[in-house]
């Protein structure tokens, strides 16, 4: 059984101050949650701070991108031996907002999921399409060369712990999710790479979550398919209510 996994990608969102006051109220309403798995993906700035409130508590630590290298000359830029030192867990690489914004290629975000691994971070990969990709029909192509580019050279022995999350980019802060089956019937299609690329096995095990305006109101109807083992959730992650909420979904 795959345990499932809701995450808060707080996104550009909270000081320091903001973060912990919003982790605090989360892990209070949270407290007797075993059977998911809780994250929480503040910005780069606020990762001690809540590293620090949820100690001791069923909630885990993610950051939301990271350098491929462990150190160097990158102005700017965060290495996962940094992150691993402050406690993180996880890691969402190659979020759309990244791959639209900044350039992230799947070359790119699959040099981040190696150094991941390596460092000792699980990745949340992300792969999804954009809607002008949805129209013309293409979604399973692009959703599949994402999935095999971001786990290109990567061995069965290392992809055990790694999440992948369908977003797909029309639906993102939009109010539009995709339909549950929909969404499912595309998390079946990776899961189905995922089992070309390893096995059958490791591809019943990963965890696949969906994510796209994802709120406590649509949270139960796609955590009731097949596949989807959870949520990347934005939006409704800043509130502690909503983000309580949907766990409990
Ligand atoms: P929203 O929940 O705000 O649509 O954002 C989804 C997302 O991008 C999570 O990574």
């Amino acid at each position: 059984m795959r345990k499932r996994i809701v995450a808060g990608n707080w996104k550009m969102h909270k000081t320091v101050d903001e973060a912990t006051a919003l982790v605090n109220d989360l892990k209070s309403r949270v407290k007797d949650v075993s059977h998911v798995e809780i994250v929480v993906c503040p910005a780069f700035t606020a990762l001690s701070a809540v590293a620090d409130a949820i100690q001791g508590s069923n909630i885990r630590l993610a950051a939301q991108n990271m350098h491929w290298e462990n150190e160097g000359a990158y102005t700017g830029e965060v290495s996962p031996v940094m992150l691993k030192d402050l406690g993180c867990t996880y890691v969402i690489l190659g979020h759309s907002e990244r791959r639209a914004y900044f350039g992230e290629t799947d070359e790119i975000v699959n040099k981040k999921v190696k150094a991941a691994l390596a460092g000792g971070l699980l990745p949340i990969i992300c792969v999804g399409e954009t809607l002008e990709v949805r129209e013309e029909g293409k979604t399973e192509e692009v959703v599949t060369r994402q999935t095999k580019g971001a786990l290109d050279g990567i061995d069965a022995a290392q992809a055990e712990g790694i999440v992948i999350a369908y977003e797909p980019v029309w639906a993102i802060g939009t109010g539009r999710t995709a339909s549950a089956e929909e969404a499912n019937r595309v998390i079946r299609i990776i899961r189905s790479v995922v089992a070309e690329i390893f096995d059958p096995k490791i591809a019943h095990e990963m965890r696949i979550q969906y994510g796209g305006s994802v709120k406590p109101n649509n949270a139960g109807e796609l955590f009731s398919q097949s596949d989807i083992d959870g949520a990347l959730v934005g939006g409704a992650s800043l509130s502690a209510s909503d983000f309580a909420a949907i766990v409990k979904a």
